[in-house]
């Protein structure tokens, strides 16, 4: 895992088309997808060896790799349910028939990242192979227009293709992923917030966000048929840390911040990766938030897609959703 995977987070966006026939009754005709690993539902699998069948990814749910970074279903999957619709069909694999397609399909790709490689060698930012995380900040701060513009970039470009209601997230309390907490490894007691998250990589994140929640602003002013709607991954994801006993996880202080699958260490992430040899899988993953270090468990994912698609984490809010997240 890199600093490029903390910023790839934040570009998964979605288009939610308009329903155009009374034929159709759910809210949403389409979904589509554009992201990286948090929403890649089998792009970047198809392009790789395929995961060993008893790798423990996807064993929560599909009983298979399936695609996805986690052990079961993705937000992506829950908002698809929620409204009706099937699984997106990865671009790279479409099997379904044209009905399928026509109603959405996943353009993510694990790995994906807002800006191109270049930007990062010209702005001299490195992984973080440091114990100053204070320092990486400021670092970081340096490109955040960039990607911002990137992202806006991108959004533009859908708009002007047609997109009628689109969804821009966020990123994640990255302070609180247990592949940046073990990398970045402080031994400083006053690096953490109360809930063992590293305070500036929090910071840092809330200071992007609000970088794009402006830009993305700006953006709305000049297209005002178009819904821009912004999910608040940040907030979402942040109470489950915060709260873990009252969304079914851990009440464990220690435990909670762990990886579900991993190597071992003061967060159950080392060299080893989930699923290579030497890894073990936790007793019960509904009790954990994190999966493999960089990726969220399905149970976490159940929850954050509810805050979306039940609210109060999406600003303006989805259309009503004909199916419960249960
Ligand atoms: C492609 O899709 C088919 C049908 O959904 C699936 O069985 C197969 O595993 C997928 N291939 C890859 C490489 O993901
Ligand atoms: C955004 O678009 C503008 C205008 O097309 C372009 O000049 C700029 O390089 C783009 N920015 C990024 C980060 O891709």
């Amino acid at each position: 895992m890199n600093i490029l995977y903390l910023f790839s987070i934040t570009i998964a966006c979605g288009i939610f088309g308009n329903i155009i026939s009374n034929a159709n009754p759910l809210p949403y005709e389409a979904i589509f997808n554009f992201g990286d690993s948090t929403s890649d539902t089998g792009n970047a699998a198809f392009d790789h060896p395929p995961m060993d069948k008893n790798s423990p990814y996807g064993s929560t749910y599909f009983k298979h790799p399936a695609g996805r970074l986690s052990n079961g279903r993705l937000i992506i999957d829950f908002i698809a349910e929620a409204y009706g619709l099937p699984f997106l069909p990865p671009y790279k694999n479409i099997t379904q028939s044209q009905e399928d397609i026509k109603r959405g399909v996943n353009f993510a790709y694990a790995g994906a990242t807002a800006l191109e490689f270049k930007y990062f060698d010209r702005s001299g930012v490195r992984p973080p192979a440091t114990e100053n995380s204070l320092n990486v900040q400021f670092e970081l701060r340096e490109i955040v227009p960039l990607i911002v513009e990137s992202i806006t970039n991108t959004t533009l470009a859908l708009l002007e293709e047609g997109a009628v209601e689109l969804v821009v997230p966020g990123n994640f309390p990255i302070g609180c992923n247990a592949g940046l907490l073990s990398m970045v490894n402080s031994k400083k007691k006053e690096d953490y917030d109360e809930f063992g998250c590293l305070i500036s990589y929090n910071t840092f994140t809330e200071y992007f966000n609000e970088q794009l929640k402006n830009s993305i602003e700006t953006l709305k002013q000049k297209h005002h048929q178009a819904k821009i709607i912004y999910f608040d991954y940040y907030n979402d994801a942040k109470r489950l840390y915060q709260a873990p006993q009252q969304y079914g996880f851990t009440s464990d202080k220690v435990e909670v911040l762990k990886a579900c699958c991993g190597g071992g260490g003061p967060y159950n992430i080392n060299e080893k990766f989930c699923g290579m040899p030497g890894t073990t899988v936790c007793f019960d993953p509904s009790k954990q938030i994190n999966w493999d270090g960089a990726h969220f468990t399905e149970a976490s994912h159940k929850q954050i897609a509810k805050g979306l698609v039940e609210g109060p984490f999406a600003n303006p809010s989805l259309k009503s959703a004909p199916f419960k997240i249960a």
